[in-house]
């Protein structure tokens, strides 16, 4: 009797958990912008979030897989998403600009790079908690800005190009859970104008 009354109780557990990520976010299909911040709550001016920046995606080596980094203010314009299925959705060009393909989040692995590919791609776990704040699996934690493995050779391969220097220039990249020394934990928010 007992025996069976705990197995019902852990049984009832499982299936709340495994439930827990259709049930606790919703889709979101307005258009939003990505932003890097160290402020867990919202503010409806972007601009006023501590040390926001904006996002955009990059490809340095014309790869199939497009990554996150910050951008400075001067930019031309940035990538919107929405985020259905647990997983973000963002239409860009395709390699050396040609077409247009909605690019999709893949699965994020400790130490590795937010990475988007011109595919289908499985639910991850991605969603916005609150409406605004990038979880993965439900938890705000675990995105890092880091300087990345690509460097000062990103620059070269593709701000050379635009005519900028590649001794000066830098940026950083999102990681999950990124381990190298350069890293620094962040927020992502979801924000309906870019802060600048
Ligand atoms: C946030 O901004 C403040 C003020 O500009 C700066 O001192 C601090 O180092 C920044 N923190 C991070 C994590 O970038
Ligand atoms: C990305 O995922 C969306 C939604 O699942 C899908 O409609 C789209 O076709 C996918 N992109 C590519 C290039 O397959
Ligand atoms: C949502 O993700 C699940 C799990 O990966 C998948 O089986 C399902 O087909 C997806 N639904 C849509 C509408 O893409
Ligand atoms: C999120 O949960 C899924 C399903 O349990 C798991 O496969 C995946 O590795 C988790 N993702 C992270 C980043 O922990």
């Amino acid at each position: 009797m007992k025996f069976s009354g705990i197995l019902a109780i852990a049984t009832t557990l499982v299936s709340l958990a495994s439930a827990a990520p259709a049930t606790k976010f919703k889709d979101v299909t307005t258009p939003f912008y990505l932003v890097t911040t160290t402020q867990s709550t919202s503010n409806s001016h972007s601009s006023k979030l501590k040390n926001v920046s904006a996002t955009t995606v990059f490809a340095p080596y014309y790869q199939p897989n497009l990554l996150l980094r910050e951008i400075e203010p001067g930019y031309g314009s940035l990538p919107t998403w929405t985020l259905t299925n647990g997983t973000l959705h963002t239409t860009q060009a395709g390699p050396h600009g040609i077409g247009s393909y909605v690019y999709n989040s893949t699965s994020v692995q400790a130490g590795g790079e937010l990475q988007f590919l011109a595919q289908s791609e499985p639910n991850s776990g991605f969603a916005l908690k609150s409406g605004y704040l990038l979880t993965i699996n439900g938890t705000e934690k675990g995105w890092t800005l880091c300087t990345g493995d690509l460097g000062q050779t990103v620059v070269s391969a593709r701000d050379l190009v635009n005519g900028l220097s590649d001794t000066n220039v830098f940026f950083l990249q999102v990681y999950y859970k990124g381990t190298d020394a350069s890293c620094t934990p962040t927020y992502i928010q979801a924000v309906s104008t870019p802060p600048y």
